[in-house]
């Protein structure tokens, strides 16, 4: 890359980067002279840091990124598709390498990507999936299989009911960010699976954005307009809740209401924040379904792969695990996040 495009990507990152002290080193004048020419430049959007999760998903690419001598320009898009568009568009005009983006929402993105074919960048999907008119716009997906985890999260309360008496169980669901492809595949995967027992029905959900304050909120509203936790009189047997940090708000607002989460009420949450897992071996969650943020290294190892000119698989998934009530939790090493 030459000197004046290096310099311009220094002037890139500055607009890109406002808040976020880890990534201003990437581009700090000292780091920029220690890179050769060859340095590899990474454009990477990410959504923001709604959650322990996410964040660690940012460190984790951050940190392979150093590790791999790939020169990161990172943008928080702050929860908004548009600054997300923004950024991109910015990596077009500053000729990065790789772009790679956390897509808040599936849809939208023809447009800048075309963009992106049209200069030549290969584009990098992280963690949520798109939906485009032409599937050639993106080189590939690397990230969690959120389809499997909503059915990991229904296989687990179909074993844990087989033997219950109970002619309905009633589920609360509370999903993650609309529109995004995470929260519709665990609600598909989960609703596919739970249907093999028609006694299950979800009699209330609500998007909570992967907020812990909206966990938090959701049940507060039905505990105050149901005096309890039932819908219109029929009693909630299952919370199943989308991510780990709305569960934990769930469980605060549980608390401060005196209704213990403990035997009555069966809770699977979808992370493995290490909050999440405490509350497993606490009896106040009954099934995490891990979702592994740790995604920097292979997506690093796709980066110098299509910047070789190879081609790179169209979906790259990432090991997940599940735990539950029934394992041995004492082996779980910390989380990290
Ligand atoms: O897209 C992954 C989801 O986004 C994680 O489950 C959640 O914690 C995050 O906010």
């Amino acid at each position: 890359m030459k000197k004046v495009a290096k310099l311009s990507l220094f002037l890139l990152s500055l607009l890109l980067t406002t808040g976020c002290g880890n990534t201003k080193s990437n581009f700090s004048k000292k780091n920029k002279e220690k890179h050769s020419s060859s340095t590899l430049i990474l454009g990477f959007s990410q959504i923001g840091a709604e959650s322990a999760w996410r964040k660690r998903n940012t460190e984790s690419i951050q940190q392979a990124a150093a590790k791999a001598n790939i020169q990161l320009v990172f943008n928080d898009a702050q929860q908004k598709q548009a600054n997300q568009i923004k950024a991109i568009r910015s990596f077009i005009v500053y000729r990065v390498d790789v772009i790679a983006f956390v897509p808040i929402v599936e849809t939208g993105w023809d447009n800048v990507l075309k963009d992106a074919k049209e200069a030549k960048i290969p584009v990098i999907v992280v963690d949520r999936k798109i939906k485009v008119k032409d599937e050639s716009l993106y080189a590939g997906y690397i990230g969690e299989d959120a389809m499997q985890e909503g059915t990991k999260a229904a296989n687990f309360l179909l074993e844990k009911f087989k033997e219950s008496e109970d002619p309905h169980i009633n589920i609360l669901e509370i999903r993650g960010t609309e529109n995004s492809s995470v929260a519709s595949e665990r609600s598909l995967g989960f609703t596919n699976t739970i249907k093999e027992n028609p006694r299950f029905s979800i009699i209330y959900s609500e998007s909570g954005d992967f907020l812990r304050s909206r966990g938090r909120e959701i049940v507060s509203n039905i505990i105050s307009d149901n005096q309890g936790l039932n819908i219109n009189g029929s009693p909630i047997d299952i919370i199943y809740s989308h991510n780990d940090a709305m569960t934990l708000g769930v469980l605060e607002t549980l608390a401060s209401n005196n209704i213990p989460s403990e035997n009555e009420l069966t809770i699977v949450s979808i992370d493995g924040e290490q909050k999440a897992i405490n509350a497993l071996k606490d009896g106040r969650i009954n099934c995490v379904v891990e979702c592994n943020p740790n995604i920097g290294p292979l997506l690093m190892y796709l980066v110098k792969t299509i910047a070789n000119r190879n081609t790179i698989p169209k979906e790259s998934y990432i090991e997940e695990s599940v735990f539950t009530e029934n394992d041995d939790l004492s082996t779980i090493p910390p989380r990290g996040y």
